[in-house]
């Protein structure tokens, strides 16, 4: 099938290589001309494991062009990609998503267009975009008929190739049957599991058929929004049960995992620690409940996630005041800025927040990332305050170290040299991830989240 996307972002471009990869012939299109002419030398504007070896053999299915006025060809499928981000007030700016709109509205020549919309709008956005491009298409003449379908993305950052070849399900919802049998027809390679696996991103064990819910378009819309804040409810849940954790003497990290181990509640999303940053549970989770007041309808346990997460990055200062008495003149390692591993999304960080929050005290910082460095330095020169190209850096001289991101080099450090250069010996592990026997061994006093 011939496929569209409208905006290079995560979504867009990993859906458009995964697509052209199972055979369909794909057009990535972005307003940034720069982002293009990266794309067309196989270049990503950002950091994703094993997008670029999938990218690389798409054997010319796969092209890059700039979004003009116009769609460049008709296509089966057009994928609205754009991004969503957070108005001052929380809720999401769609002035892309309209932009988009139009110009699709503006091509549709001949034949029958699906336009499904990816970007994460809000719920009943489906049939304001309808309009968008019946105006549009109006206005220009443009006689080809379209169906509007809404198709949530449910990829994670820094897995999402895996999370597109391998999900667990898709969702799709039309209120036409034609949008709902192409959509359904461009995604059976997926469904079936009908491809052999990339070497470097094999097939989970015990795949089977990926299920297809069909369903009506706000419900899709609403998926989506609900399976963020689920999953957001679940960590903060996490969290709240590791604040207690630390009151009563318990192990949060054990309680948790035979927690887990109950099949209807499973172990996935239940790590405690500095909460979730990223650009999407505090976006859709926020958008959420403002839509539910629009209609009247209270969603408190959203609301208390939202407030238990935020309130993660109060305790690590509190903790460290705890500590260290005062802050005025510290020296605070970080290690890690972007808001999970494998990625360099910096959106709604905890370390660039604490990085800031640190700072307003009278601390310095000193801070490292793997891969997220240069691009902190570029767009948040005040929170990055000493920038270390060795994570082992941070340590000179401070009076602490909190481990912010996950990032597995960290547990292999040299924390023994570290302890040897810091001027108290104290480690809070933001994600409960370092070996803490080891660090204790080397001196460190060592606090986790809920231990
Ligand atoms: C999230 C969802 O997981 C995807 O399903 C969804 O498609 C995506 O948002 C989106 O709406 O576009 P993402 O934000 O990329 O994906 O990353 P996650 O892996 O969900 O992590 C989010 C945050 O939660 C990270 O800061 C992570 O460190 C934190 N987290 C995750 C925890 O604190 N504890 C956990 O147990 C799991």
């Amino acid at each position: 099938m011939d496929v569209i996307l409208v905006g290079t972002g995560y979504v867009g471009l990993t859906t458009g290589v995964a697509l052209a990869w199972l055979g369909h012939r794909v057009t990535c299109l972005d307003v940034q001309r720069s982002k293009i002419e990266q794309l067309r030398d196989g270049v990503l504007p950002m950091h994703e494991p094993h997008l670029a070896e999938l990218m690389g053999a798409c054997d010319g299915r796969l092209a890059f062009d700039v979004m003009g006025d116009r769609l460049p060809h008709r296509a089966d499928v057009v994928f609205l990609t754009v991004g969503t981000p957070p108005n001052e007030d929380g809720t999401p700016d769609l002035g892309q998503v309209e932009a988009a709109a139009r110009r699709v509205g503006a091509s549709l020549r001949e034949g029958h267009t699906v336009v499904a919309t990816k970007s994460t709008v809000p719920i009943g956005s489906g049939s304001w975009v309808a309009s968008i491009i019946r105006e549009e298409a109006l206005r220009h003449g443009a006689t080809g008929a379209f169906s509007v379908a809404s198709n949530p993305e449910f990829l994670r950052e820094g897995t999402a190739v895996a999370d597109t070849l391998y999900p667990d399900r898709i969702v799709i919802g039309a209120d036409d049957t034609r949008a709902l049998e192409t959509l359904a027809a461009l995604y059976r390679p997926l469904v079936e599991q009908r491809f052999d696996a990339p070497a470097f991103c094999p097939r989970p064990a015990h795949m089977g058929r990926v299920p297809l819910v069909a369903t009506d378009p706000i419900s899709a819309e609403l998926v989506k929004y609900a399976a963020n804040a689920f999953l957001a409810l679940k960590i903060s849940f996490a969290n709240e049960i590791a604040e207690l954790s630390e009151s009563i003497g318990a192990d949060a990290c054990e309680a948790l995992r035979a927690l887990g181990l109950d099949a209807r509640i499973g172990p996935r999303f239940l790590q405690a620690g500095l909460g979730w940053g990223g650009s999407c549970f505090g976006k859709d989770t926020a958008a959420l409940v403002s839509t539910a007041r629009e209609y009247g309808v209270r969603l408190p346990t959203v609301e208390a996630a939202r407030d238990v997460n935020y309130r993660q990055r109060d305790r690590v200062i509190e903790r460290l005041l705890g500590e260290l008495k005062v802050l005025k003149g510290r020296t605070i390692g970080l290690l890690g800025l972007a808001f999970k591993p494998d990625t360099d999304d910096l959106r709604d960080a905890p370390a660039i927040e604490i990085a800031r929050r640190l700072i307003a005290r009278g601390a310095r910082v000193r801070v490292h990332d793997p891969v997220a460095l240069e691009r902190a330095r570029r767009e948040f020169p005040h929170e990055t305050g000493s920038a270390c190209a060795h994570a082992e850096g941070v340590a000179l001289e401070s009076d602490a170290v909190i481990l912010a991101t996950d990032w597995p080099e960290y547990r292999e450090l040299d924390w023994e040299g570290m302890a040897r250069a810091m001027r108290t010996r104290l480690v809070l592990d933001g994600r409960n991830f370092l070996d803490r026997r080891r660090l204790e061994r080397a001196g460190f006093r060592y606090l986790g989240v809920g231990r």
